[in-house]
């Protein structure tokens, strides 16, 4: 059993296991639209990039060594999350009001949460 630290917060995990499914365990939210559990991660949406011990990992693919500290949240990396949310959305029509999938959909709860934070 290893323990990485993640925005403060001490999180057990197995050696090897990838930062986002710890992160995701742990309570701690980090933005990810291309990872599926128990997939292969494709490193598409480039949203769930992460500090790791002062390095940018994407953490969908970034494994935990036991002591890590990592940081999902900085002025750098919520700006350029911010950035790609906005390349999304406007490449996506954004007829929310009339989508069936207004309320359950992944992008428009990041396009709310870049608008809130
Ligand atoms: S979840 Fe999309 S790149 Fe990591």
């Amino acid at each position: 059993m290893a323990k990485i630290t993640i925005d403060g917060k001490v999180c057990e995990c197995d050696e090897g296991e990838y930062i986002l499914q710890v992160a995701r365990r742990c309570g701690v939210f980090i933005p990810a639209l291309c990872y599926l559990s128990g997939g292969t991660p494709t490193l598409a949406c480039r949203l769930c990039m992460v500090e790791a011990d002062g390095k940018r990992v994407y953490s969908c693919n970034a494994k935990a060594k036991d002591g890590m500290v990592v940081y999902s949240r900085s002025p750098e990396i919520d700006a350029e999350r911010e950035a790609i949310t906005q390349v999304y959305c406007i490449n996506h029509p954004m007829a929310c009001g009339v989508c069936d999938q207004s309320g359950e959909c992944e992008l428009q709860n990041l396009a709310h949460l870049m608008r809130t934070n």
